[in-house]
């Protein structure tokens, strides 16, 4: 069925969103982009996707017009015209057009694309079982400047590779063989009751569900460490999971033919997706 989507102030059906065929974003991948989940018609923490997306923005020299009121303004109306109550929501800035060549000389005014659809969380069982990840050949490089970016082909590539290796999702490490993130989410282990994450960098996508793990595990007086991650700390940690504003907290049972906790989500990562998940219930609007 035809979805509403917004279109730089309008509302429109998505056959009728009219893109351009020289937009910038098509081209060259010269935009960036947020994804939400959508609660019950409410959206979690939209202050700080907006916030990282209007300084990814500000790096690449892109206006933009709607501030965080106008945002949740469209959001809210996306959810209602298109019915959805537990849903996803993506946000896409782009240059817009402009002259040919990089340079995006004499841009006419930035397309700001939103939509909203419904869309189940993950089914239950992964959360009860973790999912396999592999470790992808796919790197990471510091090119992506640590911005959601319209350029995914280093995670399509990762996750194909999960794909044909029968596996759920892939760990990408940087190219000095570091982890760096997962093809959605970022990386998280537990090893001796410490919460470990790889410290930020340009590869890494500095997520809001990675930062609200850490404010949660620090009120919980849970000891927590952002550093450079070998692959082997995967193999040897107690407990793994990847966190996401869609998925939220996903266990990781299983790293290539390693198993992680006897195949099982570890008690840590079990009370991190409780707590989470009861943030989210106290903080949606
Ligand atoms: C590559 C990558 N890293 C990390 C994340 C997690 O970011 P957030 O928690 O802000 O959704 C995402 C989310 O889509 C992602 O695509």
């Amino acid at each position: 069925m035809s979805q509403t989507i917004y279109r730089n102030g309008e509302y429109v059906p998505e056959e009728q969103a009219g893109i351009s065929p020289f937009d910038r974003g098509l081209l060259y991948g010269d935009g960036l982009f947020e994804t939400l989940r959508c609660y019950d018609g409410k959206f979690f923490r939209l202050d700080r996707h907006i916030e990282r997306l209007r300084s990814g923005l500000k790096r690449l020299e892109i206006p933009l017009a709607l501030d965080e009121q106008g945002f949740a303004g469209v959001l809210r109306e996306l959810a209602k015209q298109n019915n959805v109550a537990s849903g996803v929501a993506r946000i896409v800035v782009t240059r817009g057009v402009a002259e040919f060549g990089l340079l995006g000389k004499h841009a006419q005014e930035p397309m700001v694309l939103v939509t909203c659809w419904a869309q189940a969380m993950p089914d239950i069982k992964r959360y009860e079982t973790g999912i396999h990840c592999i470790v992808a050949n796919e790197r990471l490089s510091s090119a992506a400047h640590g911005l959601k970016s319209l350029n995914y082909i280093a995670q399509i590539l990762a996750r194909r590779e999960a794909n044909a290796a029968n596996a759920d999702d892939a760990v990408l490490l940087d190219s000095h063989g570091h982890v760096a993130e997962g093809s959605a989410g970022n990386v998280f282990l537990v090893r001796d009751r410490e919460l470990v994450t790889p410290a930020l960098q340009p590869e890494i996508l500095a997520g809001i569900t990675r930062a609200t793990v850490l404010e949660i595990a620090r009120a919980d007086k849970l000891p927590t460490v952002e550093r450079s991650v070998h692959q082997n700390d995967l193999f040897h940690a107690d407990e793994v999971f990847l966190t996401s504003s869609v998925a939220e907290i996903m266990p990781v049972t299983r790293i290539g033919s390693h198993w992680v906790h006897l195949g099982q989500p570890g008690p840590v990562t079990r009370e991190m997706i409780r707590a989470y998940r009861a943030l989210v219930l106290r903080e949606a609007k």
